[in-house]
């Protein structure tokens, strides 16, 4: 079943993902469903967003997963601007969390192993020696509840799930919700809300691989990218941070000023070579700030992104290798797209100088983070 709905209707009606809709305005803001498959024996569906100037955002229910962002060039011609695949069984093969909220914590936490409220956890190793983005099935690979969401910003979706306890072997029943919204300003705002019945290490992002140019156009080395950050968090052979916060000056890391992303990635170094750190924003952690800005000087198109996380993963697509074909068969090689992953640190559970990220039974986690579109 397809429904079209406008968001002035929106205004009006409380809505389910289930219910029908009555049609709307053509060419106004509007959100439409659509059957995107299985995931075993679930139904996936897809959510197309469309705002007021044509910008179209579409998010499945399978792993809350943004598969396309159709945002517009210099000449106002529009470009899908995310990696991913056409159809639903590209996500389901092994691939790099393409356009996935990742938790329950993003990112690494060293052997999988952390101490909380005098127990020792341990989760599993699915990177190397350490555990990465919420474990062998994380919130990536579960299919989502969704229903469209009422927002005067734009058309939005509430994706919701429950992470029971024990799950991926973390403590505590998480009611986990994600609120999409492409707002007539041409935002893409994404707002998390997270609730515990125990004490949880809690750290969710979104991992969408970025490419302004287009997802099939080549690498994004000539990219000029800003990091509002004047501290990194430099790490070992295994990505776990050593627990310093570097300064990036004088550094191939510095990207404070607009910096072409190939200009010292050869001088970075890794296995394979390249940005995969975590940078530690300027702002005021819980405050909506700056966090980066990318600027493709080919198309123009230019992304602002702004958090109220304290971190945000710069992941230069290093492992990408030629090996996954993804949306309008495109051959994904290594530098095609770059993840600014906004969150707390890596492993800040095993390392108290970091900031906590541990929900307290009882308490709310909340976290906005906002992609705003423009070209110049
Ligand atoms: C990590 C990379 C990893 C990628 C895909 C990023 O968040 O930092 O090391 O390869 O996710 O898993």
């Amino acid at each position: 079943m397809n429904a079209r709905i406008t968001t002035r209707l929106l205004t009006f009606i409380l809505a389910c993902g289930a219910c029908a809709f009555a049609a709307g305005a053509a060419g106004g803001p509007s959100v439409e469903k659509q059957p995107f498959g299985k995931a075993g024996d679930r139904d996936v569906d897809l959510y197309i967003l469309t705002n007021s100037s044509g910008m179209v955002a579409k998010v499945m229910t399978y792993g809350a997963t943004l598969t396309e962002l159709d945002a517009p060039d210099r000449n106002g011609k529009l470009d899908d601007v995310v990696l991913g695949f056409d159809g639903i069984d590209g996500y389901l093969g092994k691939e790099p969390y393409f356009g996935a909220t990742v938790g329950r914590v993003g990112n690494r936490i060293a052997k999988g192993r952390f101490t909380l409220d005098g127990k020792a956890y341990q989760l599993a190793t699915n990177d190397g020696p350490n555990h990465l983005h919420g474990g062998t099935k994380g919130f990536d690979k579960v299919v989502w509840d969704a229903r469209v969401a009422t927002s005067h910003a734009g058309p939005a979706v509430l994706f919701s799930y429950l992470s029971k306890d024990g799950e991926e072997g973390y403590p505590g029943n998480c009611r986990v919700s994600v609120l999409y919204t492409l707002t007539d300003a041409g935002e893409l705002r994404l707002d998390y809300t997270v609730t515990t019945d125990r004490d949880t290490p809690v750290n969710v992002t979104n991992h969408s691989y970025f490419n302004l140019g287009g997802a099939e156009n080549g690498d994004i080395l000539g990219d000029e990218l800003t990091l509002f950050a004047d501290r990194f968090t430099p790490v070992d052979a295994t990505l776990i941070p050593t627990g310093e916060l570097a300064p990036v000056a004088g550094t191939p890391m510095d990207f404070r000023r607009p910096t072409p992303i190939g200009a010292h990635i050869r001088e970075v170094g890794g296995h394979p070579v390249g940005y995969d750190h975590n940078y530690v924003v300027n702002g005021q952690a819980g405050k909506l700030s700056p966090v980066a800005a990318l600027y493709d000087p080919k198309s123009g198109r230019e992304m602002d992104v702004s958090s109220t996380e304290p971190g945000v993963q710069f992941y230069s697509g290093n492992f990408l290798d030629g090996t996954i074909t993804g949306k309008k068969g495109a051959v994904y090689r290594q530098y095609w797209a770059l993840a600014l992953e906004t969150q707390h640190f890596p492993d800040s559970v095993n390392h108290a100088n970091f900031p906590s990220y541990v929900l307290k039974a009882g308490d709310t986690y909340r976290s906005t983070t906002i992609y705003r579109f423009s070209a110049r």
